[in-house]
């Protein structure tokens, strides 16, 4: 899929495999968003028990996501994982709705490509009939802004962060 954006053309496919080092990068971004803190390298997230799951062993069995791509380069990923009761995420529901994971790569952000990646991983989760998406977030981070605008919504807190959920058939 080819998506035009303002001055930068940014193709976006499915995650593989081969996508798994890029996916940790991201998850390091996610994880470590603030602008005062330094992103921690794929391997060192990895080593995270607090964050780790949302990659290892990337693909598992139902996971699915969307890298966006400037020529050849990644500039960023959105992912879903599905969880159980005994094992997951901050954002988890229930074990039939996945969690999202979302980077940008930094000095492309502002640009579009978070939209256009969370628009095409909800596009993904509603041909597979994936009914419902959920997320975690600090409440200060800007991409709360973005979540609300695509339909997510507030439904619990941990620790003072929402968890937010997306129903993808009304989305
Ligand atoms: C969050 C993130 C994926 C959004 O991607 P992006 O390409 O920067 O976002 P977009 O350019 O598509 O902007 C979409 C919306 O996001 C919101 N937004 C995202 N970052 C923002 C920021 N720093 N300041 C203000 N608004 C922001 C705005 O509502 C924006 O809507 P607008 O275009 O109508 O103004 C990206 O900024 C990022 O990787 N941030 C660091 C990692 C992170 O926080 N991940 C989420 C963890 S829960």
């Amino acid at each position: 899929m080819i998506v035009w954006q303002p001055g930068a053309v940014v193709v976006l496919r499915s995650a593989t495999v081969d996508d798994s080092a890029f996916l940790r990068e991201m998850l390091a971004v996610a994880a470590d968003w603030r602008p005062e803190a330094a992103a921690r390298s794929g391997d060192e997230i990895v080593r995270d028990p607090a964050v780790a799951h949302y990659v290892v062993g990337w693909p598992r069995s139902g996971d699915f996501g969307v890298v966006a791509h400037d020529d050849d380069v990644p500039v960023g990923a959105a992912w879903c994982r599905f969880f159980d009761a005994g094992s997951h995420g901050y954002g988890f529901v229930s074990a039939d709705v996945p969690e999202l994971t979302i980077g940008v790569v930094a000095g492309r952000r502002g640009e579009g490509i978070g939209r256009v990646l969370l628009t095409g991983l909800i596009d993904e989760a509603r041909q597979r009939g994936v009914a419902s998406i959920s997320l975690s977030v600090e409440a200060d981070n800007p991409a709360v802004a973005l979540y609300l605008d695509v339909g997510f919504v507030e439904v619990s807190r941990v620790a003072d962060s929402p968890t937010m959920v997306l129903d993808c058939r009304t989305a």
